[in-house]
């Protein structure tokens, strides 16, 4: 586990700073933080129930570690939310501000602004937040397989290599909370759509988190929003690191990225890579369209699990979404459709040996 000390850099350009500001008549009004905080359904806790549940936010207690801060385990009474012994009563997350300054407690409150007012079970549920003094905490329910990155990339007896079927099931609820995101009803563009942002609930769910970049969508039949650059190296749309202007199709580029690294067990970018493997994209892409050559790019722990025909679906489906020009990827609805008939198919005695016999020649 990391220090909990060290700070993740986020991908981030001034120069596109306040252009939102410049559009009078950009609604919805932003609510004020009172508003946000009175309007949820959150439970407000004591700085000091979080601490005894997270028995003063132990070490050994530390689930994970973001660009805002750390992830603590901690124990709470399902019914009046005080602090009960460890394996007793509701498991949270607790996620503490380490930041100082302006840009962590805004996150801090627009993860509030939206996790609180959106329900899916395709989304973490926030169960409150603590504000008090200097503290700024958010309390979530405990994702007991914690998250997708861990899985695909962590390499210890914790966690298990996920099965081809698991990541197509992992895949296509993350698609369904970016679709539910995007829909009419929500309107929200989640902007940081990444594997240690997707977490994984008991029945291998997706479950998105960390809100604290996500904006409202384009209002008034405007194309995108403007907006100071901010996200994650690798899973950012080419288009939106250099202009600012965020559209929904800016997650469907992030998706495709973490589709083509759960498909390849490969991350975006990878220093430790031999040179010429450092960035995925290009690297794989030469290999995706190729029945003869794909199997060379698939992730070995998941080999003889799927078709050729699925795994060739998968990748153009992955290759579509990474698009450079955003009006030739598609949205989110039509990732789901696609992702919900690769789960259709099922592998024939036929086709398995096609696959087996295509990895011997490969
Ligand atoms: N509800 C949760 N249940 C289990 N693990 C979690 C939970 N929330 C976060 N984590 C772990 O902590 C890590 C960082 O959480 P995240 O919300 O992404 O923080 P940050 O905003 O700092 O990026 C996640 O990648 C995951 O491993
Ligand atoms: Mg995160």
């Amino acid at each position: 586990m990391g220090s909990c000390f060290s700070v993740q850099i986020k991908a981030e350009s001034p120069l596109h700073a306040g252009s939102a500001s410049k559009h009078p008549s950009v609604p919805p009004t932003p609510r004020s933080q009172a508003e946000i905080l009175q309007s949820s359904n959150l439970k407000s806790f004591a700085f000091n129930d979080l601490k005894v549940a997270t028995r003063n936010f132990r070490p050994d207690s530390v689930l994970g570690e973001g660009g805002f801060g750390c992830v603590f385990k901690g124990w709470i009474d399902e019914n009046t939310f005080a602090a009960t012994r460890p394996g007793t009563g509701l498991v949270i997350a607790v996620k503490r501000l380490r930041q100082e300054g302006n840009q962590g407690h805004k996150e801090w409150l627009t993860e509030i602004n939206y996790l609180g007012t959106l329900y899916h079970p395709n989304l973490v549920k926030l169960v409150g937040y603590c504000l008090e003094d200097e503290h700024r905490l958010l309390v979530y329910e405990f994702m007991p397989r914690g998250s997708l990155e861990n899985h695909l990339f962590r390499r210890s007896s914790y966690f298990q290599p996920l099965s081809w079927n698991l990541r197509m099931r992992v895949a296509l609820g993350a698609a369904k909370g970016l679709a539910y995101l995007h829909s009419p009803e929500a309107k929200v563009i989640y902007r940081d759509f990444k594997t240690s942002n997707i977490l994984i609930d008991s029945k291998y769910n997706a479950r998105l988190s960390d809100f604290g970049l996500a904006k409202d969508g384009p209002v008034d039949g405007k194309s995108h929003v403007s907006t100071r650059v901010m996200g994650t190296y690798g899973y950012a749309a080419p288009e939106y690191m250099v202009t600012g202007h965020l559209t929904t199709k800016s997650d469907v580029y992030s998706f495709g990225v973490v589709l083509l690294e759960m498909l390849t067990g490969r991350r975006v970018i990878d220093k430790n890579r031999p040179t010429g493997e450092h960035n995925l994209i290009p690297w794989a892409k030469p290999y995706l369209t190729s029945k003869r050559r794909i199997f060379y790019v698939m992730d070995a722990r998941i080999q003889g699990q799927y078709t050729l025909a699925a795994a060739l679906r998968a990748t153009s489906l992955a290759l579509k979404c990474l698009s450079v020009e955003p009006r030739s990827r598609p949205d989110m609805d039509q990732v789901v459709k696609a992702l919900e008939q690769l789960q259709d198919m099922k592998i024939s005695a036929n086709s398995k040996s096609e696959v087996l016999q295509k990895h011997r020649g490969a």
